[in-house]
């Protein structure tokens, strides 16, 4: 049976009120099922509060949007992994087409970042996804395999199979214009058998951009898709429930 992940980038929304009040509707509504995992990334400020939450539940897990990939020193502004673990994340997104677009990193430190969450214990989130012009020029995969070949260098299948894979395409990101389930399915193959010939079996791949109440169901009826990455979609306690809630067929 596939084990849906669906995953909610807060990104900088949410403070430690905010997350207090959010959770508690969803955790007052919320119906746990054997066949779905419900992450959270709120910002760092947050991220004590929702993981206190969450209670050391399985299906339910906080992480980091963001870390360091050094484990202390004079970063200002930055968070470490230990850091992040400490206040209860234990997954970390790394490259988020925000990190990489708006904040210039780089492929080289998405791969220290992958490193540092592996060796500190968490689960890597890796983002991966194609511009605009990227698609239009047909180089969608050649860009995509890049930025796993960038990160997961040398990585095992055993390593490889505890990560999870989120193919965002960056023109579907806050768009209203996702990836029709076909388009993200083409590349999760391709994702897949990147990481297949490299031993791996089991790593999840999700789908994000634009996921919303109203495409969710026809998403998550791809077999390719694993779960999904939301954010815009994700604040709204009460739609955020009925959008994990959807039936997986
Ligand atoms: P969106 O963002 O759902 O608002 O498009 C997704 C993401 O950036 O992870």
């Amino acid at each position: 049976m596939r084990r849906l992940l669906f995953a909610a980038n807060w990104k900088m929304h949410l403070g430690p009120a905010d997350a207090q009040a959010y959770m508690d509707v969803f955790l007052r509504s919320f119906q746990p099922a054997p066949d779905r995992d419900v992450w959270f990334f709120p910002p760092a400020v947050s991220l004590a509060t929702v993981a206190a939450r969450l209670n050391g539940r399985n299906d339910l897990l906080a992480g980091a949007q963001d870390v360091h990939w050094e484990p202390k020193g004079a970063f200002t502004g930055a968070i470490s992994v230990p850091l992040a673990a400490q206040a209860g994340a234990r997954a970390a997104l790394i490259g988020h087409s925000e990190r990489r677009h708006v904040f210039g990193e780089s492929d080289a430190d998405t791969a220290r970042k992958v490193r540092a969450v592996q060796e500190g214990g968490l689960v890597p989130v890796l983002c991966v996804g194609e511009k605009l012009a990227e698609r239009e020029s047909g180089a969608t995969l050649a860009v995509v395999q890049r930025q796993l070949a960038a990160a997961l260098d040398g990585q095992d299948g055993t390593r490889l199979d505890r990560i999870v894979i989120a193919y965002e395409p960056v023109w579907a990101i806050g768009t209203g214009r996702n990836a029709t389930p076909q388009d993200a399915a083409a590349v999760h193959r391709e994702i897949r058998r990147w990481l297949g010939q490299r031993g791996a079996k089991a790593a999840r791949i999700l789908y994000g951009g634009s996921v919303n109440l109203k495409n969710i169901a026809e998403l998550v009826a791809e077999p390719e898709l694993d779960g999904v990455l939301v954010g815009g979609a994700s604040l709204d306690p009460v739609g955020w429930t009925q959008l994990v809630s959807v039936a997986a067929s």
